[in-house]
């Protein structure tokens, strides 16, 4: 068969859009469950009493974010005994940040910049509310974000318990935890947990099978038929999994799309995903680094700091020492940081069997680009 070239003002794509970060697809497998769960929860308030409230697990690009908007969306199409409110962590860090934002969704427009107390953004949120006899349910996403500045405690309280001040306000709180290593349920004091009592909705990370689905249904309403073979998916499978990030994936098909595009090509080669993930690799990680805490984003910098002029693996007590120099941080804290760069696939650590709690630590991506995004 002849090969056939695009023409400059041709296009591999018929949607592009559909890859972006913010789209909300149309198709969503693979987590009935979970979205089961959340109705579940939200059911109390469609006969006009206070939703439940959930805490939402999961590692980084499990669905968890998608899950919510999409029955939101539901929620404001069907009904107006419900007000959902989604607050961003990445965003909005700050108590007077998160309650500006649900103050503007109630209130139709933001509280002035300057002289307005945090008590009378409270306040208002309160009163409109009572008047007008609808329940609120906040999505606080990425909300182990607040947890790290301390302010979530506070935050999910002053929501909670929002009725004593203004009986017949009904508030519930879903949070969104993409921190393994954290759990929340005992890490914030009793006097908050004992009326938030929220469910325990776990995001499992999705599986090759899963992740080819996804990516499937995805090229075949963002790409022309036959643009991208199956082989080639294939590989974009394997290197989606190592990270386990369904972004990962979705991030690889466009830019592979692209380099086809640039190319003239109207088929897109293994070639062309092999370069694509030298760039979206980061993408993943400009990520994962925006997520942590600031005491974890200084342990990283220095495993990397201390990896850019070795070849073997570092040793656990070599970055602990370097640590304890930098931070008041114990030996088991810094540990549990580890685990969970580990579980993040950020870094490698295995135990050395002779040496006991001794472990080697490899760094999965390049140290100088890590250095410059802890920055
Ligand atoms: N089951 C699914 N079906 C289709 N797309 C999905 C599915 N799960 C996740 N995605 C896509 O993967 C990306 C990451 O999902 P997201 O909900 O943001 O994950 P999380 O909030 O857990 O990090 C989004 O672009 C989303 O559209
Ligand atoms: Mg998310």
């Amino acid at each position: 068969m002849k090969k056939r070239f695009l023409m400059s003002d041709q296009t591999l794509f018929r949607d592009i859009d559909v890859f972006e970060i913010d789209y909300v697809p149309e198709l969503f497998k693979y987590r009935e469950s979970q979205l089961d769960d959340l109705a579940y929860q939200i059911r109390p308030a469609l006969r006009g009493g206070r939703a439940l409230s959930a805490i939402c697990r999961g590692l980084p690009g499990t669905g968890k974010t998608t899950s919510v908007l999409r029955v939101f969306a539901e929620l404001e199409q069907t009904t107006t005994k419900i007000m959902p409110v989604y607050v961003d962590c990445q965003n909005d860090r700050t108590r007077h940040a998160v309650f500006s934002r649900i103050y503007s969704a109630l209130i139709g427009h933001a509280p002035a910049r300057t002289g307005v107390s945090l008590r009378s953004v409270i306040d208002a949120i309160g009163g409109a509310l009572q008047q007008e006899d609808r329940s609120l349910i906040v999505c606080l996403d990425d909300a182990n974000l607040l947890h790290y500045n301390d302010v979530l405690g506070d935050v999910i309280n002053s929501l909670i318990r929002l009725h004593q001040d203004y009986p017949g306000a009904r508030v519930s709180v879903f949070a969104i935890v993409s921190d393994m290593g954290l759990d929340l349920a005992s890490e914030l004091s009793p006097w908050v947990t004992s009326p938030f009592r929220p469910s325990d909705i776990y995001f499992p990370p999705y599986d090759a099978e899963e992740i080819q689905g996804i990516l499937q249904d995805r090229i075949r309403i963002g790409l022309y038929p036959g643009v991208f073979p199956k082989a080639v998916l294939n590989c974009v499978v394997n290197q989606t999994m190592e990270s386990g990030d369904v972004r990962v994936g979705l991030d690889l098909v466009k830019r592979a799309a692209l380099n086809a595009e640039h190319d003239a090509r109207t088929e897109v080669i293994e070639e062309d995903v092999t370069t694509a993930y030298a760039e979206a690799k980061h993408i993943h990680l400009a990520c994962m680094i925006r997520n942590l805490s600031a005491d974890e984003r200084l342990l990283l910098r220095n495993i990397a700091e201390m990896s850019r002029n070795q070849r073997e693996p570092l040793i656990s007590g070599a970055v602990y020492a370097k640590m304890s120099i930098e931070s008041k941080a114990s030996y088991s804290a810094v540990f549990k940081r580890l685990r969970k760069f580990d579980n993040l696939r950020l870094i490698d650590l295995s135990r050395v069997q002779s040496r006991g709690r001794t472990s080697e630590i490899m760094l999965r991506y390049e140290s100088e680009r890590v250095m410059q995004m802890c920055e």
